[in-house]
């Protein structure tokens, strides 16, 4: 358990769907499942790298049909989420991926939207959605989403660039990003997960990110620390996400005490919990296991997710 209120910055909804609710989802739409059951499931969590998590995370998003679907996985998160000390989380959601199988945008958007509207009502966390595009799809495609998203008038706050980073950097996004500036959304970018440090200078310097989801590749080009640092940008790092998907050997073998040292804004988040071992508290506890963490150090990484939220001025110093 979080001893310290903290935000949760980096979460893909869909990579919240444990395999009981996968299994009770595909259940009440009549879809069958090519797994013999939940043990078999739970074997195939043994990923290479990242694309080899993107096979089964697409896959699995198939059970995911209806308003309620969409609201019961958000609502499960949520819960879960409140336990580990979460109180605040920016949610990305990735209408392409349902779009692609034939469900309505407002289908996916209203559905998570419902449950975070009840949010802070229900478990004390307050919210906010991001639109995540997929990189390996066109850029004009992510643009026309992005209209739909806006002519929707959908709740979103920001918008995010992910799925399969290598051989699809930033800069093929400019205009979808300039598109989401314009329209006063915030601007994310996956980068430096499994790409070279030039992504991040490129989510930076091409997309104008206000926050780099993962970043960790960062620490392999000087020069760009020292920027990071000097403009407090914040780095959303996953940690039991980047050993699940290979980004480092072990978890001991992770920069994060490094890049905390170097005074770099970094936060700890789940990423796609349900498929990486844990939730946040789950993060936090085997960070502590691993590298002992002093009471300073896990009170800057709390503060730290709290300042890099894009949250108001009121909310913020209630959770700092
Ligand atoms: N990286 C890129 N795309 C993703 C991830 C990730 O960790 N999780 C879900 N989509
Ligand atoms: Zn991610």
């Amino acid at each position: 358990m979080l001893r310290l209120p903290s935000a949760e910055l980096h979460l893909h909804i869909e990579g919240t769907l444990e395999p009981e609710l996968i299994f009770e989802l595909a259940g009440r739409n009549g879809i069958a499942l090519p797994y013999a059951g939940l043990a078999d499931l739970r074997d195939r969590y043994e990923f290479t790298d990242l694309q080899s998590f993107l096979d089964l995370y697409y896959s699995n998003m198939q059970v995911l049909r209806t308003e309620a679907d969409f609201a019961d996985m958000t609502r499960a998160y949520l819960r879960r989420a409140a336990a580990a000390g979460v109180r605040h989380a920016e949610i990305m959601m990735v209408p392409q991926a349902h779009l692609a199988r034939g469900v309505a945008l407002e289908t996916c958007v209203n559905g998570v939207a419902s449950a975070l509207a009840d949010s802070e009502a229900e478990f004390g966390v307050s919210t906010g959605l991001i639109a995540a595009f997929l990189r390996d799809r066109p850029a004009a495609e992510a643009l026309q989403v992005l209209e739909a998203l806006l002519a929707m008038d959908a709740p979103i706050i920001g918008i995010d660039l992910d799925s399969a980073e290598v051989g699809h950097p930033p800069g093929g996004f400019t205009e979808v990003y300039a598109r989401a500036h314009a329209a006063g959304l915030k601007r994310i970018a996956h980068a430096g997960e499994e790409g070279p440090p030039e992504y991040v200078r490129e989510a930076l310097d091409l997309l104008g990110v206000d926050r780099i989801d993962h970043g960790i590749r960062c620490m392999e080009d000087e020069e760009l620390v020292r920027r990071l640092v000097a403009g407090q940008v914040p780095l959303t790092v996953c940690p039991l996400s980047n050993v699940r998907l290979r980004a480092v050997d072990t978890l001991a073998d992770h920069p994060l005490p490094a890049m905390l040292e170097r005074g770099l804004n970094v936060s700890v988040n789940s990423d796609d919990p349900a498929y990486f071992g844990g939730y946040v508290d789950d993060n936090f506890s085997q960070l502590e296991r691993t590298f002992g963490f002093s009471a300073d150090q896990l009170a800057t990484l709390a503060a730290n997710s709290v300042r890099s939220a894009f949250l108001g001025e009121q909310r913020r110093d209630a959770l700092l």
